[in-house]
């Protein structure tokens, strides 16, 4: 048994290569075993970091590695960010009642009713794509990221969200290196939630928020106005951030694979399964949120001390673990991606995986039958990637459709 791993790997040293493609490094680090302690890129904390699927899963569901913020060490450089109380920095019994409150409104139901907004809106973002003369457009602006944020204000019910701002803030907060704008970002946008939160209750509309606020369980339970802002502001975010990623990142695959954008082509209703290898392939989520330890943590004979030593599983190595998935770097849409854990696993489950992979589907079937001479109009090796290792997706993805 090991209580250190010999070395720390100091990720920041690795720079721009490590963002533009981790995979190697966490391949490499899984051959020599599950735990490393590591500095991360941003910030600069040192932290241990999970790989290899079994592992990675396990590590994802366990108990003893809590979500609470205010079991982390001290001594971590985490730079507090003040959101309200929200279900991904709650343990149970804190976390059970946040997330039941919330799934019981955010239902299948309500996921379903929202496909056909989905449609109306990528047509509307398609048309006015295609509309360019010269055949060209960055389809992160044109497609992924405004997709997905119209539909979480449509389900939220904020129709004048001022986009852009909130998206400076929304990026900040979650990748800023600087924890003095991170911290910034988050108290502007606590504001502005909590604003809105005080407008939902004077006019509540059919809407997810309005349905929070007024509701209540068959015990009376409701959220308090500090869970409120901290719920919309997680599924704010969560709109946000990850499923524009889903959409660049599974264009890119594909654009890069011609064999596999061909078969896709060709047949349609293997659009469910390409949606799940594109999770699995390159999924958004590069290493989900801090989890902290509340006692000795043992995985792959090292232990990881107690004391609220910050832990970070690499998901993006788990999908690509070869003792899971046979040629895990082969990109492939025919195969049986299940088991990719791109959405998390155990209590924090992503809540919103039935939306995103909604949207997704939505969107690249319409992109692809919209646009049949779609290309990259940028060399891939050029594309430049969001900074941090929590969300994985290009900053721009610049495309051709021909005028
Ligand atoms: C492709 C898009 C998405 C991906 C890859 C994704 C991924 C994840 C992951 C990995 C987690 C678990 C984090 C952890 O355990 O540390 C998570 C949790 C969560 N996600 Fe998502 N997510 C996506 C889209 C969404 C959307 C669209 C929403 C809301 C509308 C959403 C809402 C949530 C919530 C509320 C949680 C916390 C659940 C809990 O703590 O019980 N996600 N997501």
């Amino acid at each position: 048994m090991r209580w250190y791993p010999l070395s720390i790997v100091d990720l920041a040293a690795l720079g721009e290569s490590f963002t533009r493609d981790p995979y190697p490094v966490y391949a490499k680090l899984r051959a020599q075993g599950p735990v490393h302690r590591i500095r991360m890129p941003e910030g600069g904390a040192q932290a241990w970091l999970v790989v290899g699927h079994e592992e990675g899963r396990a590590a994802l569901a366990d108990p003893r590695l809590s979500k609470d913020w205010g079991r982390a060490s001290p001594a971590l450089p985490l730079g507090a960010v003040s959101s309200g109380p929200h279900m991904l920095r709650a343990d149970p019994p804190d976390h059970t009642r946040l997330r039941r409150l919330v799934a019981r409104e955010f239902t299948p139901r309500r996921v379903d009713g929202l496909a056909p907004r989905v449609q109306e809106t990528t047509d509307a973002l398609l048309d006015r794509m295609l509309a360019a003369p010269d055949g060209r457009a960055d389809l992160v602006e044109a497609l992924s990221f405004p997709l997905p944020i119209s539909v979480i204000c449509e389900l939220l019910g904020v129709p004048d969200l001022d986009r852009e701002s909130f998206r400076t803030w929304s990026n900040d907060a979650l990748g800023a290196t600087d924890a003095e704008r991170r911290k910034a970002a988050a108290t502007s946008m606590a504001r502005f939630i909590g604003e809105l939160v005080d407008g939902k209750r004077e006019r509540p509309g059919q809407d997810l928020l309005s349905a929070l606020i007024h509701g209540s369980d068959e015990t009376g339970d409701r959220l308090s106005h500090e869970e409120l802002v901290g719920m919309a502001w997680l599924l704010l975010v969560a709109g946000h951030e990850t499923t524009v990623n889903l959409i660049s990142n599974g264009v890119l695959a594909l654009l890069t694979h011609p064999d596999q954008l061909a078969a896709l082509r060709a047949d349609f209703s293997l659009i469910d399964t390409a949606v799940e290898e594109m999770l699995r392939y390159d999924g958004p989520v590069e290493t989900p949120t801090f989890r902290f330890t509340t006692e000795p943590v043992t995985i792959g004979g090292t232990v990881i001390p107690a004391g609220g030593e910050l832990v970070l599983v690499a998901i993006a190595d788990a999908n690509r673990d070869p003792a899971r998935f046979a040629s895990p770097d082969r990109f492939d849409i025919s195969r049986d991606a299940r088991g990719h854990v791109a959405f998390g696993h155990g209590i924090h489950y992503c809540l919103g995986a039935p939306l995103a992979r909604l949207e997704a589907r939505v969107a690249i079937r319409s992109l692809l039958e919209r646009c049949p001479d779609l290309a990259l109009d940028i060399h891939p090796a050029a594309i430049g990637w969001r900074a941090g290792m929590l969300i994985r997706g290009p900053r721009s993805l610049p495309v051709r459709f021909g005028a």
